[in-house]
């Protein structure tokens, strides 16, 4: 019923009534089955019941946690949250590239704001809660980094699980800039004072090269920094995309991302694992996961946990559900105990 009504929807009407759909009916579903084996501790403050969280930018609002939850996810990320509310780009701004499995989104940070959030959020019934929730900053078109992310910790943080610094959104001009070693140093220092007591993630883009992201892995794992999630949308178009919007403007997700996000993560793992153990980040990895094998594939690589987004879209909220079942299945047959035993075997 949902995919057949979410393909006569524009692609901005189906993610809007998928979170109604979600808010509404919360209380009328019945929990995901959970499965020993997918068990997982990823120091977010909460045990998790499965290692796929959900990403960012599905539940920009903090409106539908708990539903979100009874799909099985076992973390829920809300946000991107800007500290005003604002509109975001003109529409149409987000499409379905359905031949491709993927999407290309320009919302450009459409954010009721801080203080709605921070109103639901304080709402909510923590002892419904059972996975960890994670509140992904973003900052308003119009203003700097610092004093934006200072608001959003102050703000945000004493009611998350784990906050997210999202530095790598392609649709906020400038935002990207935020990974350069200068401007991220400068950022870190001057969150300094008011940094919380919870895990913090830097969102990273799949687009920085190599040297990049050794320079960003050396500099995140001295500072105070639990870890990096990588990654965001991709501004890059694979040769392989067949859709009529494959050179719409914005980020691309989805199942062509998958190659890139895996290159990028394997990357960031290795040069990780070289660390001092008391300075390896935690790495959460994201970007075209659709099945329980590259939810796997991903682990194996090195990160503790993933993020998806675009699949639920793409086939349907039931998704989440079928890979907690393959996923728990793929370890048996693999004699894995548990899905902590997976992290980082296949890293070089
Ligand atoms: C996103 N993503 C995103 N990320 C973020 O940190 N803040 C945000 O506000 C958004 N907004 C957003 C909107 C839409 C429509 C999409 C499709 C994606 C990025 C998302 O969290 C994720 O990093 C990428 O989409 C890659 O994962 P998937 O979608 O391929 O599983």
């Amino acid at each position: 019923m949902f995919a057949s009504l979410a393909q006569t929807l524009s692609a901005e009407q189906a993610h809007r009534a998928a979170i109604l759909g979600l808010r509404v009916a919360r209380g009328l579903m019945p929990s995901a089955p959970t499965y020993d084996n997918l068990t997982t501790d990823c120091g977010l403050g909460r045990p998790m019941p499965s290692p796929i969280g959900l990403a960012a930018g599905f539940d920009k609002d903090a409106e539908a946690i708990l539903g979100s939850q009874k799909l099985g996810f076992g973390a829920v990320e809300v946000g991107s949250i800007t500290p005003k509310a604002q509109p975001g780009n003109a529409t149409p701004r987000v499409f379905r590239l359905r031949e491709d499995q993927a999407v290309i989104n320009r919302y450009g940070f459409n954010s009721q704001g801080a203080d709605a959030a921070v109103k639901r959020l304080t709402a909510l019934n923590r002892d419904d809660l059972k996975v960890p929730l994670g509140v992904n900053l973003g900052k308003n078109k119009t203003s700097d980094a610092l004093p934006d992310y200072r608001h959003g910790l102050m703000t945000l943080a004493p009611l998350a699980d784990y906050v997210t610094i999202n530095l790598s959104s392609p649709n906020t001009p400038g935002l990207r800039d935020q990974q350069n070693m200068s401007a991220i140093t400068a950022l870190i220092d001057g969150l300094g004072d008011i940094w919380p007591d919870c895990p913090v993630f830097v969102k990273l883009a799949p687009d920085l090269d190599d040297q990049d992201l050794q320079e960003l892995v050396r500099y995140l794992s001295d500072s105070p920094v639990t870890g990096i999630i990588l990654g965001n949308t991709t501004l890059s178009r694979p040769a392989s995309l067949r859709s009529v919007h494959a050179n719409e403007t914005g980020g691309l997700s989805g199942a062509p991302l998958f190659d890139l996000a895996l290159k990028k993560l394997q990357f960031v793992a290795s040069a990780n694992a070289k660390l001092p153990s008391a300075k390896q980040l935690t790495l959460i990895g994201c970007g075209g996961i659709d099945s329980a094998a590259r939810a796997l594939q991903m682990i194996k690589a090195g990160a503790s946990m993933v993020q998806l987004y675009s699949a639920i879209a793409i086939h349907g909220p039931g998704l989440i559900r079928r890979m907690n079942a393959d996923l728990s299945a793929l370890l048996k047959q693999a004699d894995a105990p548990n899905i902590q035993d997976m992290i980082g075997i296949d890293l070089a």
